[in-house]
């Protein structure tokens, strides 16, 4: 009994102690010499969740190069003090832009038209429509519609598209 005792009150210590340095591993913080990091806030997330991982997020980006088949530079503008590396929070490319407004209403059309049909429990998110279906790896799909006519008779050659002839002028796709 004696030693029963003594046993629980050993395992309880130990138990306390391991809480503690539980405790004391998440407060503190990036200082502590345990060889992890953990990711920096990120600077300027504006559509993507905030906590979004590192791993998630170059999984993202990998994929928007891809799906428009461009590089990085094509939304990010190179940093001013060492113009070989990107400036990722710099908001001043345009495309940069017009990305948030692509990833809210790609995020908006599986949300609202999509995941309402799902059976439930219904999934976290979902992802039935991305750049990839619309873009096919060329970052302005609608110029490659001008054969569309043919397709489908209602499609306009003529609609109005300054924006893509502005961007044809500087010499961009
Ligand atoms: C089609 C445009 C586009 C391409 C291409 C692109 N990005 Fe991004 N990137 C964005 C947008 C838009 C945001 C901001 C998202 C937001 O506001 O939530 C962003 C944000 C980031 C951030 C976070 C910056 C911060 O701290 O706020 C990093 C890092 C980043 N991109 C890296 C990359 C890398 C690396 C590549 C190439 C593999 C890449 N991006 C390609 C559009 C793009
Ligand atoms: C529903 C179809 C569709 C989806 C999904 C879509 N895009 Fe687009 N996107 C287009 C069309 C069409 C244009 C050309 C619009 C124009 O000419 O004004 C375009 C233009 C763009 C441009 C500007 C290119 C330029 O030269 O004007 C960027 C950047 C872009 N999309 C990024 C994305 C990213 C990143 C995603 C995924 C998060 C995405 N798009 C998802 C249809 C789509």
């Amino acid at each position: 009994m004696k030693i029963k005792k003594k046993l629980f009150a050993l395992f309880s210590g130990i138990g306390i102690l391991m809480v503690g340095f539980g405790l004391y591993a998440f407060t503190a913080g990036p200082s502590s010499d345990q060889g992890y990091l953990p990711q920096p806030p990120w600077e300027n997330l504006k559509v993507l969740p905030k906590d979004i991982s590192k791993d998630s997020l170059t999984h993202l980006m990998k994929n928007y190069t891809a799906s428009l088949g461009v590089k990085c530079n094509y939304c990010h503008m190179p940093s001013k003090v060492d113009p070989s590396k990107l400036d990722f929070p710099n908001d001043t490319k345009i495309e940069k832009e017009i990305a948030r407004g692509m990833i809210k209403m790609t995020n908006e059309i599986n949300e609202n038209y999509f995941k309402p049909f799902f059976p439930d429990p219904k999934p976290k998110q979902v992802q039935v429509v991305n750049c990839v279906l619309c873009h096919r790896g060329t970052a302005n799909p609608e110029k490659y519609l001008s054969q569309m006519g043919e397709m489908y008779k209602t499609y306009d050659p003529n609609r109005d598209n300054r924006k893509e002839k502005a961007l044809e002028g500087e010499g961009k796709q």
